[in-house]
């Protein structure tokens, strides 16, 4: 009785070590469980929506470290894109618009939007 219940337990800890943990050691807004491909896919897609190179928000090999004030930055950005993105849900709960919201919208492929700079930032 008790081997029954324990060994699925086991087998499915060991399926969960090899397979499903990633190795990401700092993910404070995005899912810490996220898959490595997902992740790689996300990161290419902020540095093309900012125009910059993974060095602009990262110290080379140390991804994981926040040394830099642009990833600070850059990690606010992604929980105000999230909520961005669960309002646009609520308010046209029909229409797929909250999946199209990301950074590119704003950002155009610049760090700085000279919509911004000529709007915003005095
Ligand atoms: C605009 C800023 C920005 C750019 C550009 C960027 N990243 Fe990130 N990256 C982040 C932020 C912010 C996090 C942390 C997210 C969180 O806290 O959930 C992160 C997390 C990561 C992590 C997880 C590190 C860990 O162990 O916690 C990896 C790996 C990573 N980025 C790789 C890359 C690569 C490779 C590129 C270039 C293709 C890139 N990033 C470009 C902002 C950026
Ligand atoms: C609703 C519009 C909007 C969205 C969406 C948005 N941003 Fe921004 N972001 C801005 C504005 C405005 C600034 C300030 C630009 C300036 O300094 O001229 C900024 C600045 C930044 C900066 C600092 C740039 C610098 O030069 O210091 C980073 C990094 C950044 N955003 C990353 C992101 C990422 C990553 C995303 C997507 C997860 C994102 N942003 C989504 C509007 C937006």
């Amino acid at each position: 009785m008790k081997i029954k219940f324990v060994l699925p337990l086991f087998i499915l800890g060991l399926a969960n070590i090899v397979y499903g943990q990633s190795d990401f050691k700092n993910l404070k807004v995005l899912d810490p469980k996220i898959e490595e491909s997902e992740l790689k896919l996300l990161m290419k897609s902020y540095a093309k929506s900012l125009g910059v190179k993974c060095t602009f928000c990262h110290v080379r090999d140390a991804f994981h470290k926040d040394d830099k004030e642009h990833k600070l930055i850059a990690r606010k950005m992604i929980a105000m894109t999230a909520g961005i993105r669960a309002d646009l849900k609520e308010i046209f709960p029909k229409k797929d618009l909250s999946e199209k919201f990301n950074c590119a919208v704003c950002h155009a492929g610049s760090a700085d939007p000279e919509w911004a700079e000529a709007h915003l930032i005095r």
